[in-house]
């Protein structure tokens, strides 16, 4: 069986960190999103990965993944011209599918789970056209729905509904075999112009295919918003973080609980309380760092205290007592001002979110 990652489209939702970068690049404990879809591949033993780019984020998607080897996987690059819908990429796709069955997994992702057990069964069951995820959420309207009758089987799928007739919302992960494809060739575009892979699933079943669905018992985390991508840092560092010091902790500084410190890294009179992850390269001094916090390469925090945030790589913290529940891009600088009169003096990019104390 082979893999398809979409990690091409727009991401727009994640403004303004898309910016400068691809929504699936966006880290979660300082590793990014697209990284852990490719682990959850390479346990299920799906290792000739396509990876759908485009063109705007496509060059630095490949920068980060490499050619799969250090996933144990080769990774081949299918170039999307533009964001046409999911459906739309799959087509893209064909040549490097071929005759395979193919486990699609959309780049910004993130499961609690292993879907190794669900491969399997779908290897096996042959009578299945597609095989699909399916978890209960409270807004169903900003996902594709699921219709499922008592025997396991999806009836039919409907893209963001108004109304959505269950709430079972369609995870990001999907199982096909090639006949995916003739189902794609008879679907027209939706409202909002794409081909979208919910209507050719609905389109196999209609033609005759059954789709069974899998519930998704973990968690599944949308890397959308700032309080979502907190979640789902808190949550990859709660479940999977493992403690180890590549850095130097001088002999003031005190490390606590489960704390990840990466090369290059150093603590002069610092404390880190776990779980924590602090990449390579990072500078602590008369710092207070955590729990539940991510700090990327090239970090400095200084005279500081920074507890359940994400702070991306480059950025530098100074002077500030506390900084908590934050969201930091890179090359972000936090550092209290010269002006007079209590006056805020702010160089801010484009759809940014301040959120200033009101004492
Ligand atoms: O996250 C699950 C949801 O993902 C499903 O419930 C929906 O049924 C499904 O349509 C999808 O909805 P989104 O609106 O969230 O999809 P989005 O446009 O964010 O694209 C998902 C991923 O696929 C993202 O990593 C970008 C990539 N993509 C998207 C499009 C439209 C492509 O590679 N090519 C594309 O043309």
């Amino acid at each position: 069986m082979k893999g398809l990652v979409l990690a091409g489209g727009s991401g727009t939702r994640l403004r303004p960190l898309t910016y400068t970068g691809a929504k699936q690049l966006v880290p979660v404990a300082n590793r990014p999103v697209l990284f852990y879809v490719m682990d959850n591949l390479v346990d299920a033993g799906i290792t000739e990965i396509g990876v759908i780019i485009s063109p705007e984020t496509g060059a630095e998607i490949q920068r980060a993944l490499g050619d799969g080897a250090q996933f144990g996987a080769k990774f081949h690059y299918i170039l999307q011209d533009k964001p046409a819908g999911l459906a739309h990429a799959v087509a893209t796709a064909r040549p490097f599918l071929g005759d395979s069955d193919f486990a699609m997994y959309l780049g910004d992702n993130l499961i609690g789970m292993k879907i190794r057990d669900a491969v399997e069964e779908f290897r096996t069951a042959k009578d299945l056209a597609a095989s699909v995820m399916l978890k209960e959420v409270p807004n169903p309207s900003s996902f594709g729905v699921a219709e499922v009758d008592a025997n396991g089987h999806v009836t039919r799928l409907v893209e963001k509904p108004k109304e959505p007739k269950s709430n079972l919302a369609l995870v990001g992960i999907y199982l096909f075999r090639p006949s995916i494809f003739d189902a794609i060739g008879k679907i027209k575009p939706s409202p909002r112009g794409e081909l979208e892979i919910t209507d050719a699933i609905s389109k196999l079943i209609e033609l005759g295919g059954k789709v069974r669905f899998n519930r998704l018992t973990s968690w599944w985390l949308d890397t959308g918003k700032k309080d979502d991508m907190l979640l789902a840092n808190d949550t990859v560092l709660d479940d999977w973080l493992e403690g180890r010091n590549d850095g130097t902790i001088d002999a003031e500084s005190k490390v606590s609980g489960r704390v990840q410190i990466g090369k290059g890294s150093r603590l002069v009179r610092s404390s880190v309380r776990g779980p924590a992850v602090i990449g390579e390269n990072v500078t602590l001094t008369d710092a207070r760092i955590g729990p539940f916090t991510s700090l990327g390469d090239g970090v400095t925090i200084e005279r500081s205290g920074v507890e359940h945030c994400v702070i991306m790589e480059g950025s530098r913290v100074h002077d500030i007592a506390r900084l908590e529940d934050s969201l930091l891009g890179k090359r972000v600088i936090v550092h209290p001002g010269t002006t007079r009169h209590g006056a805020l003096a702010l160089m801010v990019g484009d759809d940014c979110v301040i959120e200033l104390s009101n004492k």
